[in-house]
């Protein structure tokens, strides 16, 4: 089984490029099979998610041509309709498989996915998605593990979210796209990469207006067509690098990103201690020796996002004093604080909130990656702790990030990708 085994103890210092936006790319290459002709997507980053969505995507009868190892061009032409819109077996390894159901029902009026699974950070229901469907006039049978989702016609429509969710605003909007009249979805997510799933429905001839606003307001065309997209800068693994550079107490360089989606994240890291410099696409991350306790609460966007809480929480977890994190956007999102105190760390769960009583540092341990995000935030606390760590169930890891372990090695840390315990011996050896 594939693991990471990795010697703390350097601070992170260099340069990093980040890869294209994963959550964008879910959207995005969803949303490209709702045209017959060929669209051409550039920037997808090359990770688990994106590469089993696109089979997902060839499954339904679409073609699928990698250009190079970042672009990818999509005919949704070759789909037959009658015989091609039930996606299975793909959906169980990527719940974003379900943003096929929108796509597949604007553009058909009908499609079926399996129920979605999906990383364990608690109840994750799709009520919302469905209330968007039927709101527009399609029926929602749910049987057999399968949703099913039909209509005679997709007819415009005001639709109020309940709760903000990025996965419904994004599957009602693509269902929206083609229906007939003006629909409305009020108290929308605003997430960059709900304004980057619109652009790019608008480049292809879609008529969406006010994405990155809590009102997004669409006007149904008649159909959709060819285009060449280049998908935004992944906020996600940009904030995980900042985090691992303060959490090394390095200095590294993040390049290819867009500054303002990372505000959260660097008023944080600003709040404890640290510079962070802002140039137009990239942003330093200095740490000093000590930094100190804060608060963070997750909220929707513009708020400090739920994906970038457990590599924070190792941050405060060496921060001095008390710090508090509050989870309002997941229930069961603190399942690496148990890995975490077998390194050494303080921390006490109590309902949503952590409290984090700062240590010196960590030490190494053998810990397992619980999911995409918590598994990231052990790569970091593996950085900083004495001596060597194994981190295990990378394949959670390898689901969101792209050349990881390469990534880090180009900042001097030292991890390995290994299989076995000789490549294990062999790496302690190596590195002493
Ligand atoms: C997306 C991201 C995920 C991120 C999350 C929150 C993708 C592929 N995944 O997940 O990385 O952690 O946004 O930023 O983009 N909810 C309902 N009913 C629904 C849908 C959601 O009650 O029908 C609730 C959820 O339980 C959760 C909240 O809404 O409490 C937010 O979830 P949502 O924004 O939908 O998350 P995802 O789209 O699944």
């Amino acid at each position: 089984m594939e693991q990471y085994v990795i010697k703390g103890g350097r601070p992170l210092e260099g340069e990093v490029t980040i890869a294209g936006a994963k959550n964008a790319a879910l959207g995005i290459l969803a949303a490209a099979v709702m045209t017959d002709q060929e669209v051409t997507i550039e920037n997808v980053p090359n990770v688990r998610d994106t590469r089993v969505l696109l089979q997902a995507i060839q499954g339904i009868g679409a073609r699928v041509r990698y250009i190079d190892e970042h672009t990818v061009a999509i005919c949704g032409g070759t789909i037959n309709p009658n015989t091609d819109l039930c996606v299975d077996e793909y959906i169980r390894k990527i719940r974003a498989s379900y943003y096929l159901l929108g796509a597949l029902l604007g553009k058909y009026n009908h499609s079926q996915v399996a129920l979605p699974g999906g990383c364990d950070i608690g109840a994750r229901p799709i009520d919302l998605h469905i209330k968007g469907f039927e709101a527009l006039g399609a029926h929602v049978d749910i049987a057999n593990g399968m949703i099913s989702v039909e209509a005679d016609e997709l007819i415009g429509s005001h639709i109020y979210m309940d709760v903000i969710s990025v996965g419904a605003t994004i599957n009602v909007m693509m269902a929206a796209v083609m229906a007939n009249g003006k629909t409305t979805i009020e108290n929308a997510a605003k997430e960059p990469h709900i304004v980057d799933v619109a652009n790019f429905l608008n480049s292809m001839g879609a008529n969406i207006k006010g994405a990155g606003t809590d009102v997004i307001r669409i006007r149904g065309v008649k159909s959709l067509h060819g285009t060449t997209y280049s998908i935004i800068p992944d906020q996600i693994e940009a904030g995980t690098f900042m985090v691992a550079a303060a959490a090394t107490r390095g200095n590294v360089l993040i390049k290819n990103v867009i500054p303002k989606h990372l505000e959260a994240t660097t008023a944080k890291l600003e709040e404890i201690g640290c510079e962070v410099e802002e140039f137009d696409d990239a942003v330093r991350v200095r740490a000093p020796h000590v930094l100190h306790r804060t608060h963070v609460k997750t909220l929707p966007y513009p708020g400090y996002p739920t994906d970038m809480q457990p590599q924070m929480a190792v941050t405060l977890a060496l921060s001095n004093g008390t710090s508090i994190i509050t989870e309002s956007i997941f229930e069961n999102r603190f399942k690496y604080v148990a890995e975490l105190s077998r390194m050494g760390a303080h921390i006490r769960v109590e309902g949503n909130t952590a409290i984090l009583d700062g240590v010196e540092t960590f030490t190494g341990a053998n810990v397992a990656a619980p999911d995409l995000r918590a598994g990231a935030a052990l790569v970091i606390a593996a950085l900083v702790a004495n001596d060597f760590s194994t981190v295990c169930d990378i394949k959670y890891i390898q689901r969101g990030y792209e050349k990881f372990d390469e990534k880090l090695r180009g900042l001097g840390a030292l991890i390995e990708k290994v299989e076995t315990d000789k490549e294990i011996q062999k790496f302690k050896l190596k590195v002493g």
